[in-house]
């Protein structure tokens, strides 16, 4: 296995290999860039949705107590009057009085990054919350709010969603999609930015069984991360103090990540009470609660909510994944991805551009296509398109020689350990399946 890279260079050596092959871009890129935004390229859009994919495959697809949900991302502001975001969802901003420049009252320790001054204006509260107009007509009516965080659109479709699929407590509403809020300082690349993707989802309960399905929630969640290729000595639990909870949490735990600036939240695992049902009942005028036929009970559930950043997550195992080695008297770069989050599950490589092999290489990527993501190349020695491949991700590269036309045999060559193996072409995509989990 190879060297892991200093923590303080990581962090450029990622991005910088996002850039070069196509992870993410800086948005408007050709304009001077839009501070904050990214746009995901060739390769990063299939990592975000294979992290998203496998978020879904394992709180929705493999269970039957969780249903999904895809709700509009522009909302009324009774919405965030009720949720408590026009009143709550700010932070502290102060001005530098020297340089200018403005930053999050909490996260600078007094001290202005930029010029070192230690004068600031008081701190005023800043709404996170991007407003703008829906329809041709300005004014209160039009006002619109773009989504905080997607997990409100689970609270305002809960009766919808009682009524279309007859669920009982406990069961959870998920839900992925972009969420934005104006943060006072993005940073950290694609860790903390102004347009977001989150995954969350909504599991109600009766209120006494809360306390354990929070509990459950932590230990599925960071079981997650581990299964996906996380080592544990990268990832922890942090439970909030009472005093840092959010206005609606009863509990918090965040699953935090060994960042290269340190442990920062991945995920936060909140246990919100009846808070947010109680409020969308009072203000909508709707009844929120469920009927228990067994007991003749009425009551609102409780809600234990897993929410986690999809493109802050593809970060994580980016930086988890990425590995530098000798082999051979050079630098082997190698992201040692878990297969179902690579871009590519296989890359088919002709050993030549000879137009027989090139005809016996496409018929196996019409084998494999309906399965997995593939690449193809034809360029370049052999040797330099595995390292192409290696420092992409692809667990597996099939290789097409001259002996391919006579035995119909391919060799198959495994990222991690870098062995071959001979494979009839008959077998291969039922080995290649076998092998990606
Ligand atoms: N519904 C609860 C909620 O939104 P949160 O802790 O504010 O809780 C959940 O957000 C997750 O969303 C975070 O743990 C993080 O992974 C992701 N997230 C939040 N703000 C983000 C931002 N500005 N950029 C990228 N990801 C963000």
């Amino acid at each position: 296995m190879g060297e892991h890279v200093r923590d303080e260079d990581l962090l450029e050596k990622v991005t910088n290999l996002a850039k070069r092959r196509g992870f993410f871009f800086p948005s408007a890129e050709i304009y001077g860039g839009f501070r904050s935004a990214y746009d995901y390229g060739p390769l990063g859009v299939n990592v975000l949705r294979n992290v998203k994919n496998a978020w879904w495959r394992s709180m929705v697809q493999m269970r039957v107590d969780v249903v999904g949900l895809d709700a509009a991302i522009l909302g009324p502001p009774a919405i965030w009057a009720a949720s408590g975001h026009l009143e709550t969802f700010t932070d502290p901003l102060v001005d530098c009085r020297k340089c200018k420049e403005r930053w999050r009252e909490d996260k600078i320790d007094g001290v202005c990054p930029n010029c070192g001054s230690s004068e600031f204006t008081e701190a005023r509260a800043f709404n996170l919350m991007f407003k703008t107009q829906a329809g041709p007509v300005e004014g209160e009516g039009a006002t619109a709010y773009l989504r905080p965080e997607t997990a409100q659109g689970m609270f305002t479709n809960f009766a919808n969603v009682l009524a279309t699929t007859r669920r009982k407590p406990p069961f959870g509403i998920a839900q992925v999609g972009k969420s934005f809020r104006n943060e006072i300082t993005p940073q950290n690349s694609i860790f903390r930015t102004r347009e977001f993707e989150q995954m969350e989802m909504e599991f109600f309960v009766a209120p006494p069984e809360a306390d354990t399905w929070y509990r459950y929630w932590i230990e599925t969640r960071f079981a997650w991360y581990l299964a996906l290729g996380i080592a544990p000595e990268k990832l922890r639990l942090h439970e909030h103090e009472a005093k840092d909870l959010s206005h609606y949490s009863r509990g918090t735990t965040d699953v935090e990540f060994d960042f290269p600036w340190g442990w920062d939240e991945l995920e936060g695992i909140a246990n919100r009470g009846d808070y947010d049902l109680t409020q969308h009942a009072n203000a909508s005028g709707v009844r929120l609660e469920y009927f228990d036929q067994a007991t003749n009970e009425r009551y609102v559930p409780y809600v234990i909510e897993p929410a986690a950043g999809a493109t802050r997550a593809m970060m994580a195992f980016l930086l988890a994944a990425y590995e530098e080695e000798i082999v051979e008297g050079e630098t082997r770069i190698v992201l040692r991805l878990h297969p179902r989050l690579a871009p590519y599950q296989v890359a088919v490589l002709p050993l030549s551009k000879k137009p027989e092999l090139e005809a016996l290489s496409r018929e196996v990527l019409s084998l494999l296509q309906p399965h997995v993501m593939c690449d193809f190349d034809v360029t370049q020695s052999i040797g330099r398109r595995y390292r192409r491949q290696d420092e992409i991700g692809t667990p597996l590269c099939v290789t097409i020689d001259f002996d391919s036309l006579e035995d119909r045999s391919v060799t198959v060559r495994d990222r991690d350990s870098m062995a071959q193996t001979r494979v009839s072409i008959d077998d291969l995509a039922a080995t290649i399946l076998s092998r990606l989990d």
